[in-house]
């Protein structure tokens, strides 16, 4: 069936809260050059860093207006551009938006249609979901880098977490079961515990009833654990750096207690400066982009590909993320930042064939 000449894509004017600033606009569909493939997307997340993007508190901004969706997708390759070798027309892909190559970054994800270097491109068994592959990228990576690369945790060490029940919180008690990891899951909701018990935390410390730094020294020594990681920064994160026992290291990689924060106090993780120095505590990022920046593509690549074959063997579930059409695109993101709102929001793409034939 021929590719149509338009497509529909959810589109940012400018910066500024992500339901005023998107409108669905109808655009060309891009034609792919020398070493491009056209994907066809058939699913694609709503993060909370695409939001954080929209709003311009990214670690980069794009040029506006920019279309949604800066993380991830999944697709089957439409076309390829002239001369362009390695992958094959209706193979199966997942587009690495975040760069494991230099040159410029994949497009928006949030559209029925894009082009991509196809270095860029993955290719994903029929056997995963949708669901499943338009997440691979992103949160499953990072939660192997965090574990064993960048925190390099053993088997039998304690893994201290903050917002475990979200997508990279379960992935990484996944991961920890599997590599003998003993796991401390805060989460901020009483709901939450038996879920994330469920699914192999070996504890689990509730910030709405229970305190944080009195139950990290119960279960792991006064001294604290010398792992940890945080995505949600503030008064959280610092409590975090505080349960640290000397030497011990907190790696942010996320800061979501600051997301819809405008005051500059809530924007921060106020750290014991005597804590610090004379306990030679270590606090530090990560960042996906950077660590891509800094990885070779075969490193990434590799990693990538791990990650892939942990999830098809069924070592790491990606939890179902709620499919929404673009049309439903209010309602899916605010639900994205709603509190204690279950599945991840996804849009899906409806064959865009049938669409623009029909
Ligand atoms: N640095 C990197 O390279 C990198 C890569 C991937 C992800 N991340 C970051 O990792 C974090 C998690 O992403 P995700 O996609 O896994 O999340 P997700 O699946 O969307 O889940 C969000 C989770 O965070 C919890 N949460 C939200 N706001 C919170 C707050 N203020 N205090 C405590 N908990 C809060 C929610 O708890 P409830 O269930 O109680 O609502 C939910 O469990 C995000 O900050 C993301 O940007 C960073």
């Amino acid at each position: 069936m021929p590719t149509p000449e338009s497509m529909r894509a959810l589109v940012a004017g400018k910066v500024g809260e992500p339901n005023d600033v998107l409108r669905l606009e109808s655009r060309p569909v891009p034609v792919p050059e020398a070493g491009q493939a056209l994907i066809r997307v058939t699913a694609t997340p709503i993060h909370a860093s695409d939001l954080h993007v929209l709003r311009g508190r990214y670690g980069f901004t794009p040029e506006f207006p920019a279309v949604g969706g800066n993380m991830e997708c999944v697709g089957r390759v439409e076309a390829l551009g002239p001369e362009t070798e390695g992958l094959k027309i209706g193979e199966r892909v997942v587009t690495m938006a975040i760069p494991p190559v230099p040159g410029p970054p994949v497009a928006g994800t949030w559209q029925e249609y894009l082009v991509a270097d196809t270095r860029r491109l993955l290719p994903v068994p029929d056997d995963l979901s949708d669901s499943e592959a338009c997440q691979l990228a992103v949160n499953p990576l990072t939660a192997l880098l965090l574990v064993t690369r960048v925190l390099d945790v053993q088997p039998g060490e304690w893994l201290l977490q903050t917002a475990a029940g979200s997508t990279v919180g379960r992935l990484v008690i996944q991961l920890a079961k599997h590599l003998g990891i003993r796991t401390i899951n805060v989460v901020r909701r009483r709901d939450a515990v038996d879920e994330i018990k469920a699914l192999g935390g070996d504890e689990v410390i509730c910030t709405e009833d229970e305190d944080l730094l009195r139950r990290v020294a119960e279960i792991a020594g006064r001294d604290g654990v010398r792992k940890a990681v945080d995505c949600v920064a503030g008064h959280v994160g610092a409590q975090v750096s505080q349960s640290l026992a000397p030497g011990g290291e907190l790696v942010v990689y996320g800061a979501l207690s600051t997301h819809r924060q405008t005051d500059p106090a809530a924007l921060t993780i106020p750290l014991s400066a005597r804590s610090v120095i004379y306990e030679t505590k270590v606090v530090r990022g990560f960042w996906l982009n950077r660590w891509f920046g800094s990885a070779s593509p075969q490193d990434a690549l590799r990693a990538l590909s791990e990650v892939r074959d942990l999830v098809a063997a069924s070592v790491l579930s990606i939890p179902e993320g709620r499919p929404f059409p673009l049309d439903d695109f209010s309602e899916a993101i605010t639900l994205a930042e709603t509190p204690a709102r279950g599945a991840k929001p996804l849009f899906v793409f409806a064959d865009s064939h049938d669409e623009h034939d029909g």
